[in-house]
C-alpha cells in the first residue's frame, strides 16, 4: 500500500512538472506539442542535456537530434485552444495550489522559462535521482499525450519515455486534432528499432478524433501487426477500404469500435487477403467485440458478410442500425453461434421473425436489446423466453406490443433476469409484474417508465419478493406515494426513480 502511495504521488508530481514544463504555446495537447517542437527544441534540447549529463545513466544514445516529435508545424493548429482536450492538463484552475508548492522544489524562482539557465547552478531536481525502473513505472500511468511531453524534458527522459514497454497503447483525444498526423509520426518513432513495424502496439484508441482518415488507418494497418484493440467510434470519415484493410493485416484484432462511423456498410478481409488464406484458415477474422452503433448505412447484406467472416463475435451492437430486417438476423444466428450481447435497438424493421432467429443463440446470449423495436411482440419474446434461459439483461422498452403475456414468459423461463426494462409497454400491467416478482427474485433493475396500466399493486409485488432490487423506475407511472414508500421500505438499497411529487 504505501509503495502504491508513493508511486501515486509521484505520478501526480510527474503530472505537476508536466503542467508547469513550457510546453510549446502554452496548448498542451498533443498535435501542438508535436508541430511546436520543430522551433523550440534545437534550442531548448542541448541546454537540458548539458545539465543532465551528469545523472544519464542511460548508455543509449540520442539517435534523433530533438527530444520531441517533429511535425511540419502548421500555423493553425498552434493557435486553436480548443485542440487542448485533455482538460486537467491544461486548465490551471483546477491544479494550481498544490503542485504550485511540489514545483517549487525544483523551480525555486518564479518563471518557468529561465528553468534552463538555473538549472546550471543547481543540477540535482529530486525526480533526477529516481532511478531508471522507478521513473518508467510512473510513466506507464502516462496518456500517450504527457508521454510525448516528458520525452521533451531531458535526454535521460526522452530514451525512457520511448521505451517500448511503454507503448502498447496509443489514445489520442480531441476532434480538431490532425489524427493521421499524430499517428503516422507516433508509429514512425515506435518502428525505429524494428524497421516499419511496431512489435509493442496492441490499442489505439482515437475516439472522436474526426478529422482521422483512411490515411491514419492505413497507418495502423501496415505498421501495427500485433494489433488487438482499435476504437475508432465518431470518426465518421472511415471508410470500408480502411477497415478491411486493417482486419486483413491485423490477425489478432478482437475489438473494433466503429460505432458512428456512418461510411463503414461492411466488414470483411481484402481480396487480396483472402486469396492469400489457405482454405484452412477460412475467411475468418477474430474479432470479438463490435460496435457498429449509429452505422446507418448498414444492410442486410452487410452484415451477412459481417456474420460469415466474424465467426467468433460476442458482443454485437447495431443501435440504430435501421436498415436491418430479420433476413440479417437469420445469418447472424447462424454464423456467430457464441454471441453473448446482441443490441438491436432502434432497428425498427426488426420483428417476431428476427426474435426467433434471435433466440437460435439460445444458451449463450446473456443480454439483449431490442428497445423500440416496435414491431416485437409476445409472440418474439417467447422464443427468447423459451430459448435463451440465461438472459441476464433485456430490454424491450418502447416494444407496445408486449403484454403481460409476454412477461408472464419470460419471468418463468428466465430466472436469471437481472435487469429489464419495460417503459413505454402500455400493455404490461399488474399481473405481469407479480409473475416477474415470483420467478425473478434475483431482479436489481427495473424500469416501468411510462407503462400506464402499472398500479402500486405491481410494484407492491416486486418490492416484496426482490429484495435486491437497487434501481425502480416510475417516472410518469400513476403509483401512490403510499406504494412507493412501501418500496422504500422493503428495498432499502433501491434508488427510485419517480415524477410524484407527493413523494419524498
Ligand atoms: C478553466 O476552468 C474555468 C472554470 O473552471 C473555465 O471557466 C475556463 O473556461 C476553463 N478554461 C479552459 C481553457 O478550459
Ligand atoms: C471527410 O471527407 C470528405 C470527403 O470525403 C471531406 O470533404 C471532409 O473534409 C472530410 N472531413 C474531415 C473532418 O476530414
Ligand atoms: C464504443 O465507443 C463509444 C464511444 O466512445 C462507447 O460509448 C462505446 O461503449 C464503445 N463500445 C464498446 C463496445 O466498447
Amino acid at each position: 500500500l504505501k509503495r502504491q502511495f508513493i508511486i501515486l504521488t509521484l505520478i501526480f508530481y510527474v503530472q505537476a512538472l508536466l503542467f508547469f514544463f513550457p510546453a510549446g504555446k502554452g496548448s498542451s495537447s498533443i498535435s501542438s506539442d508535436i508541430s511546436s517542437s520543430t522551433d523550440h527544441t534545437p534550442t531548448k534540447a542541448p541546454k537540458n542535456v548539458a545539465t543532465t549529463e551528469g545523472l544519464d545513466s542511460s548508455t543509449r544514445t540520442l539517435s534523433t537530434p530533438s527530444p520531441g516529435l517533429i511535425l511540419p508545424s502548421k500555423s493553425s493548429s498552434l493557435s486553436s485552444p480548443a485542440l487542448s482536450s485533455n482538460g486537467h492538463e491544461t486548465n490551471s484552475s483546477s491544479s494550481s495550489s498544490a503542485p504550485a508548492e511540489t514545483v517549487a522544489v525544483i523551480h525555486p524562482q518564479p518563471g518557468t522559462h529561465t528553468r534552463s539557465r538555473q538549472s546550471k547552478t543547481h543540477h540535482y531536481a529530486p525526480i533526477d535521482l529516481l532511478p531508471d525502473h522507478t521513473l518508467l513505472q510512473i510513466f506507464s500511468h502516462l496518456s500517450t499525450n504527457q508521454l510525448c511531453r516528458c520525452a521533451r524534458v531531458c535526454r535521460r527522459w526522452y530514451n525512457l519515455a520511448w521505451d517500448p514497454r511503454l507503448w502498447s497503447t496509443i489514445q489520442l483525444t480531441g476532434e480538431l486534432l490532425h489524427a493521421d498526423r499524430a499517428i503516422r509520426v507516433l508509429t514512425h518513432r515506435l518502428c525505429q528499432d524494428t524497421p516499419n513495424i511496431c512489435l509493442t502496439l496492441e490499442t489505439v484508441v482515437v475516439n472522436g478524433c474526426k478529422r482521422l482518415t483512411d490515411r491514419g488507418l492505413h497507418v495502423v494497418a501496415q505498421c501495427c501487426p500485433e494489433l488487438r484493440r482499435l476504437e475508432v467510434a465518431g470518426c465518421y470519415n472511415i471508410s470500408n477500404e480502411a477497415v478491411f484493410e486493417v482486419v486483413s493485416r491485423c490477425p489478432n484484432l478482437e475489438h473494433l469500435n466503429l460505432s458512428g462511423c456512418s461510411k463503414v456498410t461492411c466488414i470483411s478481409l481484402t481480396q487480396e487477403a483472402s486469396l492469400q488464406l489457405s482454405p484452412l484458415h477460412g475467411q475468418q477474422i477474430s474479432i470479438h467485440y463490435l460496435d457498429m452503433t449509429d452505422c446507418f448505412s448498414l444492410e442486410d447484406e452487410g452484415l451477412r458478410t459481417i456474420a460469415s467472416h466474424c465467426p467468433r463475435l460476442t458482443h454485437l451492437y447495431l443501435r440504430r442500425c435501421t436498415r436491418l430486417t430479420d433476413e440479417a438476423l437469420r445469418h447472424l444466428a447462424l454464423h456467430c453461434p457464441s454471441v453473448r450481447e446482441l443490441s438491436l435497438s432502434d432497428c425498427r424493421l426488426v420483428g417476431d421473425f428476427g426474435l426467433r432467429e434471435v433466440a437460435r443463440l439460445e444458451g449463450c446470449l446473456r443480454y439483449l436489446s431490442v428497445a423500440h423495436c416496435t414491431r416485437i411482440t409476445d409472440v418474439g419474446m417467447r422464443y427468447v423466453a423459451r430459448y435463451c434461459p440465461r438472459l441476464r439483461y433485456l430490454n424491450a422498452r418502447g416494444c407496445e406490443g408486449l403484454t403481460d403475456h409476454g412477461l408472464s414468459h419470460l419471468a418463468r423461463s428466465c430466472p436469471r433476469l437481472k435487469s429489464l426494462d419495460v417503459g413505454k409497454c402500455p400493455l404490461v400491467s399488474d399481473s405481469g409484474l407479480e409473475q416477474l416478482a415470483m420467478y425473478c427474485q434475483g431482479l436489481r433493475r427495473v424500469s416501468l417508465r411510462a407503462c400506464e396500466s402499472v398500479t402500486g399493486r405491481g410494484l407492491k409485488a416486486l418490492a416484496a419478493n426482490c429484495c435486491e432490487l437497487q434501481l425502480l423506475n416510475v417516472q410518469d407511472c400513476e403509483v401512490s406515494p403510499e406504494a412507493l414508500r412501501f418500496v422504500r421500505r422493503h428495498c432499502r438499497r433501491c434508488v427510485i426513480e419517480h415524477t410524484n411529487p407527493a413523494f419524498y
